[in-house]
C-alpha cells in the first residue's frame, strides 16, 4: 500500500471521497438543475438509500448528527424537566440537545467490556427514575453497545431508545445494523466521520409517521396553507441537495472506509498489543464494528497516553484522548452521574490513534514505530 511519505502530517479522521468521482456525479446533477436547495432527488434519494442501508423503513436528512439527537428527542416528546439517560463516556453532541429540550440528563457509566453504556448501571438509574422520558444508546468509536441486554433494560420500563450511532454507520451488533433497534436512531456526515458530506446527519425509524413529522419540524414546521403558517415550534435543520449529492457518492464505498478502518485496527493491534500496558478497545464475537477510531489504552506508569500523544505531535501525527465523561465536564457537573467510574478510567488512559482511511503502510509504519519508541527509552 505505498511507501513512507516524507513527514507528512497523518491526520486522526479526514474526508476521503471516491476515487471514482461517484460525489461529483451526484453533485453536479444537483447543478445541473439548479436544485442548490435543502431539497431535491438527492436528498430524496439519500433518505432511501440509507435507510435501506441500515434497515430501517424511513430517514430524514438532516443539517447534523446533533439536529438529529434533538428532533429524536422532541419526536420521544421529551420536555422540560423530563430525565433522558445519557452515556457519560461521549461527545458532548449527544447530551446538548437534551438541555436544548429544557430536559434533565442523568449521566450513565460505561462497562470495561464494550466501553458503551453499562446495562447494569442503566438498571440501577431505572430504579431511580422509572419515570425517565428517553434512552439515548452510543455506539463509541464504531463499537457496538450490548444491545440485547440495554433493549432489555428499557422494555421492561417502556422507555423511547434513541441510539446515537454518529460514529457506527456501517457496524453491526449480531448481524443487524447499529442505529436500527431503538425508537430512533441518529447518524453524523461531519468531515471527521467514516463517510462525510462535509456536515450532516440523518435520522432513520420505523415510524414512518414520526419521521414525517421530524420532517415538517425540520423545515420550519410550515402548514399546509397558501401563507406562511405555523402552528409549531420550527427549525431550519434540512441537508443541502449538494451534501446529500456527495452522501449518495461517500455511501457507495461505505464498505471500502469499513475495511480500510478494520486493517487500520489490526495493523496496530498486532504491532502495539504486547507492549506492557497496552489494551486494545474490545471486539466482542456478537459486534462488527466499523472501527471508526481505533483506539487503546495505557496502564502503568511507564508511558502515560500524553506521552504517546506528544510523541505522535512532535512527529506531525494527529491523535487524541478518549472522551473525556459528561459527568466530569464543567457545564454538566451539576447533573447526576451513575456507576463506578469505568468511564473515568477509560478517559484517564485511554488514546484514539489516527485512523485515516488514506493512510499508507508507510503512514502506519510511523505512528507503530512512533509509539513503540516510547517503552525502549
Ligand atoms: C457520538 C456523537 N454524537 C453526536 C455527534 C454530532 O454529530 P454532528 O457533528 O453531525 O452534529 C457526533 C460527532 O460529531 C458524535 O461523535
Amino acid at each position: 500500500m505505498g511507501t513512507t511519505r516524507a513527514k507528512e502530517r497523518i491526520f486522526l479522521s479526514s474526508p476521503h471521497m471516491s476515487d471514482e468521482g461517484y460525489e461529483m456525479q451526484y453533485v453536479q446533477e444537483a447543478f445541473d438543475t439548479n436544485w442548490i436547495a435543502p431539497l431535491g432527488e438527492n436528498v430524496n434519494q439519500f433518505e432511501k438509500e440509507l435507510a435501506t442501508k441500515v434497515g430501517s423503513k424511513d430517514a430524514a436528512a438532516l443539517s447534523s448528527g446533533t439536529g438529529a439527537i434533538h428532533l429524536a428527542l422532541k419526536a420521544a416528546g421529551v420536555e422540560e424537566g423530563d430525565v433522558v439517560f445519557c452515556p457519560s463516556l461521549t461527545f458532548s453532541a449527544t447530551a446538548n440537545p437534551i438541555i436544548y429540550q429544557n430536559a434533565v440528563p442523568v449521566f450513565i457509566d460505561s462497562d470495561y467490556k464494550t466501553w458503551n453504556m453499562c446495562p447494569k448501571a442503566l438498571e440501577v438509574a431505572f430504579q431511580k427514575y422509572p419515570e425517565v422520558k428517553a434512552v439515548i444508546v452510543v455506539h463509541l468509536y464504531g463499537l457496538s453497545a450490548d444491545m440485547d441486554e440495554i433493549m432489555k433494560v428499557c422494555s421492561k420500563y417502556h422507555v423511547t431508545v434513541i441510539e446515537d450511532a454518529a460514529e457506527s454507520l456501517g457496524g453491526y451488533y449480531k448481524g443487524q445494523h447499529t442505529g436500527s433497534f431503538g425508537d430512533y436512531g441518529i447518524f453524523s456526515f461531519n468531515g471527521n466521520k467514516i463517510i462525510t458530506t462535509s456536515g450532516g446527519g440523518m435520522l432513520v425509524s420505523n415510524n414512518e409517521e414520526r419521521v414525517a413529522k421530524v420532517r415538517f419540524w425540520a423545515t420550519q414546521s410550515r402548514d399546509q396553507a397558501r401563507h406562511y403558517q405555523h402552528s409549531e415550534l420550527g427549525f431550519n435543520y434540512r441537508m443541502s441537495n449538494v451534501a446529500a449529492g456527495i452522501g449518495r457518492g461517500q455511501l457507495k464505498v461505505l464498505e471500502e472506509r469499513v475495511e480500510k478502518k478494520k486493517y487500520i485496527f489490526e495493523y496496530y493491534k498486532d504491532e502495539l498489543s504486547d507492549l506492557e500496558g497496552v489494551e486494545f478497545m474490545p471486539v466482542n464475537e456478537w459486534d462488527e464494528p466499523n472501527y471508526w477510531l481505533s483506539s487503546m489504552t495505557v496502564s502503568g506508569n511507564q508511558v502515560r497516553p500524553i506521552d504517546i500523544m506528544d510523541a505522535l505531535e512532535t512527529e506531525g501525527i494527529e491523535s487524541r484522548p478518549v472522551w473525556k465523561p459528561m459527568h466530569l465536564q464543567p457545564y454538566f457537573e451539576g447533573y447526576e452521574f451513575v456507576g463506578d467510574g469505568i468511564s473515568e478510567r477509560l478517559f484517564e488512559n485511554g488514546v484514539c490513534l489516527p485512523s485515516d482511511t488514506k493512510m499508507t503502510d508507510g503512514d502506519l509504519e510511523r505512528v507503530v514505530k512512533t509509539i513503540k519508541g516510547l517503552w525502549l527509552k
